[in-house]
């Protein structure tokens, strides 16, 4: 058995040691919300939190993960039912399209902004590297902008 905490909650799963972080979360404990896209840590789509860190969880395998970190997921982002600012911005500026890389996306950029709070489109560019099939990059930006400012 091996022990994880997501979104404040603790868990106990039954998985061998090499099993992707990814699949943990949605075929073990139920948290649909983060996506699998490549499977080879180059989309972003399945991005989640290990302690605040932005991280591919395609390719993390869960027996790598020690000490007990609290993983956050996009179903961890909204708090007392407020939404987080970066996922008011999304809506704010109707960033979706389909949908299926968003939610990597703003865990991506809500990491981003905890490390740089004002990013230029410089710093977006360089770290912001999740793919959008649907090219929702320049409305992404905008709401990156505007969340910054919120
Ligand atoms: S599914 Fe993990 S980076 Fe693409
Ligand atoms: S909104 Fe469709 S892949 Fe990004």
């Amino acid at each position: 058995m091996i022990s994880l905490t997501v979104n404040g909650k603790a868990y106990e799963v039954d998985v061998e040691p090499d099993t992707p972080l990814l699949w943990v979360l949605r075929d073990t404990i139920g948290l649909t919300g983060t996506r699998y896209g490549c499977g080879i840590a180059q989309c972003g789509a399945c991005t989640v939190h290990i302690d605040g860190a932005p991280v591919r969880s395609c390719s993390m395998p869960i027996g790598s993960i020690t000490g007990g970190p609290e993983i956050t997921t996009i179903e961890g982002l909204a708090k007392n039912g407020t939404l987080h600012p970066v996922q008011q911005a999304w809506l704010d500026h109707d960033v979706p399209q389909c949908g299926y890389c968003q939610s990597g996306m703003i865990m991506a950029v809500v990491a981003l902004l905890k490390e740089k709070p004002k990013p230029t489109d410089a710093d977006i560019d360089a770290e912001i590297t999740n793919i959008c099939r649907c090219g929702t990059y320049q409305r992404i930006r905008a709401a990156i902008h505007a969340a910054a400012g919120a």
